[in-house]
């Protein structure tokens, strides 16, 4: 046997299984293996007008003082968020985007003890890296049927199939409203029996990474709920409506006991110094959000509207994103697309295999990915 083997060998079982999570195709790399030039990325759902230039701005003052280690405790960002969402500061726990309060809630509930190995419940079609911490810590997935005949919420979660598989051994369930790649949303009302009707045992993380961009009335900020449920944890991110995507951060909202325990799993520095000044700053850019909102809304109306005139079907959503079906492999869409400069994200790792997500762009970008599309699709 080969040295790599028996290191294999030794490696975590649940890490040896897993597949990575599979980001985005960065521009420099289409340019450098397909020899395009001015590339088109629309594949991760980042925000086409840039980073709030407020936080841009705060970002340049930060850089000078970057011999400096970060606040630990991320006193200012937490302080403001705290006021935003009138909540004490012991109720904010930072992330390195929040991708990483997926992952400590993951290892904070679900590392394996000597008993039972626990589970995790979310839905099929669910965000990709749910059970990517799940798998990673040795803990098992259990995944319920989304609703994929739902007139109104086609590939939806179905929030009494995910009840239904909560059993014993679970200890953390993620629900994602808006959910990336479907784009679809849960009505509040909806939401909070669910969070109601799940034991207390049971950490139930609403991810609502794209809470900016969704305007329906129904949609609930469960943050609210914060003081009436002692399992629930919500995440937000800076990625999204406000530009940040680069500088990695995030946030959950819990009750302190909750968030005492994430903060003993993170580490000391978890967030760096100039996404916490950025963020600090893109928190008062309300021009910017807007913007980024309005920007969104036509980009979606661009998007839907030539799909209906070509005859694509497509889920409709609430996100910065957008799933349309191709109607054949996405994969070789993806593919062919490349050719042309258009980076977007084939779905089939998320049972999604005739679809691809475009992110919504500016006018003039949805308007070239929809020409590529033609192009390739005939
Ligand atoms: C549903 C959902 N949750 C969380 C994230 C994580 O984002 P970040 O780690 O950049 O905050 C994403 C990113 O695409 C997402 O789509």
């Amino acid at each position: 046997m080969s040295t790599s083997n028996t290191i294999m060998e030794f490696a975590h079982p649940g890490i040896r299984a897993l597949h990575p999570y599979e980001p985005g195709k960065p521009v420099s790399e289409l340019e450098r293996e397909y020899g395009v030039s001015n590339a088109l990325k629309l594949a991760s759902n980042e925000n086409p007008l840039g980073p709030s230039p407020m936080a841009l701005e705060a970002a340049r003052g930060a850089l000078e003082q970057m011999e400096r280690y970060p606040d630990g405790n991320g006193f200012e960002l937490k302080d403001a968020l705290a006021n935003k969402h009138s909540v004490s500061p012991d109720n904010i726990t930072l992330g390195n985007g929040s991708n990483e309060l997926l992952e400590l809630v993951a290892r904070v509930f679900l590392s394996p003890d000597s008993n039972a190995v626990p589970n995790s419940v979310f839905s099929e079609h669910a965000f990709a890296v749910y059970p990517i911490v799940t798998q990673a810590v040795g803990a098992k997935a259990k995944i319920a049927k989304a609703n994929p005949s739902s007139h109104q919420m086609p590939y939806g979660h179905d929030l009494s199939a995910i009840r239904g598989l909560i059993d014993d051994n679970t200890r953390v369930v993620f629900v994602a409203n808006p959910n990336n790649p479907t784009g679809t949303w849960l009505a509040s009302s909806e939401l909070e029996s669910f969070i109601r009707d799940v034991p207390s045992s049971v950490v139930v993380v609403i991810d609502e990474a794209y809470f900016e961009y969704v305007l329906e009335d129904e949609y609930s900020d469960s943050i609210r709920w914060i003081e009436k449920y002692p399992n629930l944890m919500v995440t937000r991110t800076f990625s999204k409506a406000y530009g940040l995507a680069g500088l990695r951060v995030g946030y959950s909202v819990t009750q302190p006991v909750l968030s005492d325990l994430l903060n003993r799993a993170r580490q000391p520095f978890n967030v760096n110094s100039i996404a916490q000044i950025a963020a600090l700053a893109a928190l008062s850019d309300h021009e910017f959000i807007n913007k980024s909102v309005s920007t969104n809304q036509n980009g979606l109306q661009q998007l839907c509207s030539a799909f209906e005139q070509l005859g694509w079907s497509y889920i409709p959503s609430v996100g910065n994103f957008i799933c349309v079906d191709v109607g054949r492999s996405g994969a070789e869409v993806y593919e062919e697309l490349l050719y042309k400069g258009v980076i977007v994200r084939p779905v089939a790792n998320y049972g999604l295999p005739n679809y691809l997500r475009l992110t919504v762009g500016g006018q003039e970008e949805n308007e070239r990915v929809l020409k590529s599309m033609k192009d390739v699709l005939g």
